[in-house]
């Protein structure tokens, strides 16, 4: 198959496929992956919008159907160790990390290889490149049957709320890209934990394996990358407002204002949701961007959130919470 149109030009107009998670739907996903099409694929993590990472005109139609701005650079999903190794060095500090975390929520940033034949859309013409393969089994099928690397960040348009289940993604894509592997909801709930490790391991991004987890195994503090600068891109690509609902949130909420709705953690009263009464922070991050499109609904002006420990998988939460409620543009 051709490329049959132009990735600058995708009108919301194409038709959408929604394919089930059997033989049929992976091959016919991994065919219109080879073919240079956009599918979107179910990770644990949350739902990737992939796309041939060697394929100019099929990443620059990640942007395109995300809307996304282009100085970010994308992560490329291999089914194992072997396969990243043909596309980037694999260092010491990464073959542990890999041995250890791999298959799982963790995209590791490495010196790409000169004859990686990665689009320079991906790597948006760094000499690194971010990599990761995931462990959900959907995930690991369609990868090995496209046997390609595929550049996928996740599948919702620039800003909004990532995706954790299929029809999140139809929500939010639909008409823009060519089809959805429908996996059912995303184990974990939060996008990897993106380590550099190109020098000293260094956190880029807190998400769904906890940096204290890496501490232990790496047996030293993590380098963190200096506070953020609001509406900055950090080192690269950051937005600081992002993950955003169209409802305000009030982040730290002891208990909800008049007019407000509170997505509850732990035991408190008066919540519409609660990411976990247990106040469980897996069960929470789990539940955390599917409660978020639940509410966020025209009705709903304010979001109001309970407190969320800062530790563990809560710094990620903390993460996608403070942006969201961040001043938008
Ligand atoms: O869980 C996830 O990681 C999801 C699922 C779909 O796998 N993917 C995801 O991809 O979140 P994406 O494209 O949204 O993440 C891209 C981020 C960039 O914003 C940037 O922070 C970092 O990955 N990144 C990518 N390439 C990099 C590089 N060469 N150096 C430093 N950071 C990089
Ligand atoms: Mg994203």
């Amino acid at each position: 198959m051709a490329h049959n149109q132009d990735a600058a030009s995708q009108s919301p107009d194409r038709k959408t496929r929604m394919l089930a998670p059997d033989a049929e739907g992976i091959n016919v996903a991994a065919a219109l992956l080879r073919a240079g099409s956009l599918v979107a694929f179910p990770t644990e993590t949350v739902y990737g919008l992939g796309a041939d990472a060697r394929d100019d005109a099929a990443v620059a139609g990640i942007y395109a159907a995300k809307a996304r701005p282009s100085f970010n650079p994308l992560i490329v999903h291999l089914p194992d160790l072997d396969a990243v190794r043909t596309i980037a060095q694999v260092g010491p500090a990464a073959e542990a990390l890999a041995a250890a975390f791999w298959p799982g929520p963790l995209t590791l940033v490495l010196p790409v290889t000169p004859a990686s034949g990665l689009s320079r859309l991906v790597t948006a013409g760094l000499e690194t490149v971010a990599v990761r393969v995931p462990a959900a089994p959907l995930a690991q099928e369609l990868l090995r049957a496209a046997a390609i690397p595929v550049a996928a960040p996740s599948a919702n348009p620039s800003g909004r709320i990532s995706p954790t289940h299929a029809a999140h993604v139809m929500q939010g894509l639909e008409g823009r890209i060519d089809a959805v592997l429908d996996g059912g909801a995303c184990a974990v709930g939060v996008e990897s934990t993106i380590l550099d490790v190109t020098g000293p391991p260094m956190l880029l991004r807190p998400g769904g394996l906890p940096a204290e987890v890496l501490e232990a195994a790496l047996g030293a503090p993590l380098a963190r990358l200096p506070d953020h600068q609001p509406d900055r891109p950090s080192a690269p690509g950051q937005l600081t407002s992002h993950y955003a609902p169209n409802a305000r949130l009030r982040l730290n909420a002891q208990a909800p204002r008049t007019g407000e709705t509170l997505l509850g953690f732990g035991p408190v009263e008066g919540a519409v949701l609660n990411l976990s009464r247990n106040a469980d922070l897996v069960e929470a991050t789990a539940n955390l961007f599917a409660m978020l499109h639940k509410l966020d609904t025209p009705e709903v002006t304010t979001i109001a959130v309970s407190p969320i420990p800062d530790h563990g998988l809560g710094t990620a939460i903390n993460d996608r919470l403070t942006r969201a409620a961040a001043p938008r543009a």
